[in-house]
């Protein structure tokens, strides 16, 4: 530990060491990772002022926030009130959200999203069945949807998309990327995790194909390979990042031989020139839906980083000092937070300077106003103990 600026204590020299990340500088290693919050605007699905104050206090002069998961089209929606970024209205409200980050001097990339099988018929535009690479529902215990108006049920059985549909699927990406654009943010996220549509090509008991999205391995990665072409071409490849969860469980997910699989993908993507690739660590898969420290798995990161040439974000449950210990042991170039920065809106500060952490509120993850979102206090705000 030093002492640093007005003579307060500043710890883990290396995750407040600067980064470039493609064309962008960051000056600290503390990344807000994607966090779905479901308070978007319940009828357009367009961010609200609300939002926007909500990235402007976790916005600091130099760092990166990736915004939550945003459909890249009404099909690809599995929540309500998550913001969308295929509307007018929509490219809107988040041009807002950008420019209160801008004016802290931060860097604010958006996750691309479409949900695939973990989404309800009362979700979708006509209320027509949720589209998957095939026709298998997730099951499993206490594996339930979220309908429209917030209710839990068992999953539907999806509808698999024609192979002439996967195309307008990319384009939906592509699309979306150039409104991300027209939004002015720095940069898009592709969400290739957790369960989700990227995810569901990429595995083999959610993808029983036999068109040439479907199969070999090559063939299964081929959804993603052309989803990040298509936003590459929109954004250059340096200012797009893939985010994947090898040997996660979340959603339904789970290939049951991850290595080859992701060996593969990740091989594929290294050559691309990428801004980044960015894991949830198998110990924390889940944690949007439950307290979760699996036991006895690999890390994403440990595995993987020998053959990522690129930068490498890894999340799921850091703490400082295990954030300070993965950047110094090369496991990682920085580290995304998710559920301290939603409790903590000043999280670098705290981090670097040792203060407290406030707990966070599993209650008030999702949905809601300001409670649990926009009122949890700075650190010099709090009341002296
Ligand atoms: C998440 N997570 C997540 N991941 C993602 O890729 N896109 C998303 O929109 C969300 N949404 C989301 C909402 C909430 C409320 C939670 C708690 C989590 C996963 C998140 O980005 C992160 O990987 C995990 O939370 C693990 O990191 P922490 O929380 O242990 O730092």
């Amino acid at each position: 530990m030093a002492t640093g600026i007005l003579g307060a204590d500043v710890n883990y020299p290396l995750l407040f060491s600067p980064l470039a990340v493609g064309p962008y500088r960051l000056q600290h290693r503390v990344v807000m990772a994607p966090l779905t919050r479901m308070r978007a605007d319940r009828s357009s699905f367009a961010p609200r002022a609300l939002n926007a104050e909500y990235y402007r206090q976790r916005a600091t002069p130099g760092g990166l926030i990736i915004a939550e998961a945003s459909p890249v089209i009404a099909t690809g929606r599995g929540n309500p009130a998550t913001p969308g970024i295929y509307s007018e209205a929509q490219i809107k409200g988040w041009r807002d959200v950008v420019e209160a980050v801008h004016g802290k001097g931060g860097l604010i990339f958006l996750q691309l999203w479409h949900v695939g099988r973990v989404s309800h018929s009362s979700l979708q535009p006509g209320g027509v069945l949720p589209v998957a690479p095939s026709a298998v529902p997730i099951t499993g215990n206490g594996m339930m949807a979220m309908t429209a108006d917030g209710k839990v049920m068992p999953y539907e059985t999806p509808r698999a998309l024609e192979t002439e549909e996967v195309a307008a699927v990319v384009e939906a990406f592509r699309q979306a990327a150039g409104n991300a654009l027209k939004a002015g943010f720095d940069g898009v996220e592709i969400h290739g995790a957790n369960g989700y549509l990227i995810e569901q090509f990429l595995q083999s008991h959610t993808n029983l194909r036999t068109d040439r999205y479907g199969g070999s391995i090559a063939n299964r990665a081929r959804f993603l390979m052309e989803i990040t072409q298509a936003v590459i071409d929109v954004w250059g490849a340096s200012r797009v990042g893939v985010r994947l969860s090898p040997y996660g469980v979340a959603n339904g997910s789970g290939e049951a031989d991850p290595m080859p699989l992701y060996s593969h993908v990740i091989q594929a993507l290294d050559p691309l020139g990428l801004a980044y690739l960015h894991f949830i660590e198998p110990r924390s898969s889940g944690a949007g839906r439950a307290e979760v420290n699996h036991q006895n798995v690999p890390s994403a990161m440990v595995l993987f980083r020998p053959i990522w040439r690129g930068v490498l974000i890894s999340a799921g449950g850091f703490t400082g000092e295990s954030a300070e210990a993965a950047l110094a042991a090369g496991h990682a170039d920085a580290i995304a937070f998710g559920r301290i920065f939603i409790s903590n809106p000043d999280l670098p500060r705290r981090l670097q300077h040792g203060f407290p952490l406030t707990p966070y509120n599993r209650a008030t993850f999702y949905g809601g106003e300001e409670a649990g979102y926009t009122d949890y206090p700075e650190y010099g705000e709090l009341e002296p103990a």
